[in-house]
């Protein structure tokens, strides 16, 4: 007999799988529904920019080649981009593996990861797959991210920081000061994982231009994706911005060819692409102040975000969550943890009405 149960570990047999958004088509079979929005996983409601499809037509008859394994022509035109020097960028199959990749690498046993709860869950199931956890410091009850309780939980043996700012699923960020002054307190043995997967979408004037920071904090590594702004979640690729050395060790442990030939192409073009980039944002400042009033107008209280998405407090999450469903609209739940509200990405202004207009039906009838 053989029990795989026990051959994965307890670490394996306690863990509680990352639970994705609904998929659209599970939810037409489910309630016979022709048209389902989705607004649940943050992604971006515009697509990718029409070069990247183009460019991917093209390179299709190349698939039955390998990728190159160094990304070069993505290094590239990241580096230059951002002005980052090639050696200090690692690919990654979306910031998700840079999350793997950083824990397969640095992570020792008896050693473990601190995030500020609520964030993003994937630190913590990434965490206990590994053999080690993720410690949850609480934010504030307004969700701000408390550095000095967060400094306080990093005590020895705490090898990674998962800092998400914005922060998903508050949408709220840290400033600059607060940053500086945090970084200025950590120990340099604690790599700060700065997770700026929605940094493209903020507009607050005192959030932090972080990209040349890893010179005065080398224990910094910032790590973004192409998934949010740039409109290629599926494609998946991600990377991250960090101390030479910190690269070269993360680059032994990846896989070979771990992030694909076509996603390394639309980043590249993707990341040049400004004025696409452009109309997604002005989507997203749209959507968010239209959503903002509409709230408001219906008395819901929400979390001001810096993010492609807002934390809505509905009363009964969960009810509210499942009644949409029933109308079209996949929004996500947040659980047992926030179980009053429910997070909504923001979509086209068509998606944002159709959305609302469920929404009303429900909390007012
Ligand atoms: C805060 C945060 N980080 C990272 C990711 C992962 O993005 P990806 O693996 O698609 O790059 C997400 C996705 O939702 C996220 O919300």
């Amino acid at each position: 007999m053989t029990d795989y149960s026990k051959l994965a570990g307890g670490n394996i047999g306690s863990l509680v799988p990352y639970k994705p958004g609904k998929p659209i088509e599970e939810l037409k079979r489910e309630f016979g529904l022709e048209r389902v929005i989705k607004l649940a996983s943050n992604e971006n409601p515009l697509g990718p920019s029409p070069k990247v499809t183009g460019a991917l037509i093209e390179t299709l008859p190349e698939i039955s080649r390998y990728p190159d394994g160094d990304a070069y022509m993505l290094r590239q035109a990241v580096s230059k981009k951002l002005n980052v020097p090639p050696d200090q960028l690692l690919f990654g199959a979306g910031s998700n593996e840079i999350i793997e990749l950083l824990l397969r690498t640095f992570v020792k046993p008896g050693e473990y990861t601190v995030s500020p709860s609520p964030s993003f869950s994937v630190y913590s199931i990434i965490s206990q797959a590994m053999g080690t956890r993720c410690e949850w410091a609480p934010t504030s009850p307004t969700f701000e991210t408390d550095l000095d309780r967060l400094i306080a939980a990093v005590k020895p043996g705490v090898r990674v920081v998962f800092l998400a700012s914005p922060n998903n699923p508050t949408g709220r960020y840290i400033n600059s000061n607060d940053l500086k002054t945090f970084m200025q307190k950590v120990p340099g043995d604690t790599i700060i994982a700065m997770d700026e997967a929605y940094c493209e979408f903020t507009d607050a004037p005192d959030y932090p231009e972080t990209l040349g920071w890893y010179k005065e904090y080398p224990n910094m590594v910032l790590m973004r994706t192409f998934s949010k702004a740039y409109g290629l979640a599926g494609l998946r690729i991600g990377y991250c911005i960090a101390d030479k050395m910190c690269c070269e060790m993360m680059n032994r442990v990846r896989q070979p060819f771990n992030t694909n030939m076509l996603a390394q192409i639309a980043a590249a073009i993707a990341i040049n692409d400004e004025e696409w980039l452009k109309n997604v944002l002005r989507n997203n400042t749209e959507g968010k102040k239209y959503l903002y009033e509409e709230f408001e107008k219906l008395g819901i209280k929400y979390i001001p975000t810096q993010a492609n998405f807002i934390l809505a407090d509905v009363g009964d999450g969960m009810a509210v969550f499942e009644k949409l469903l029933q109308k079209g609209v996949i929004v996500r739940f947040m659980g047992k943890e926030l179980p009053s509200y429910i997070r909504v990405s923001i979509g086209t202004p068509e998606e944002n009405k159709i959305f609302l207009k469920a929404l009303k039906e429900i909390i007012v009838g």
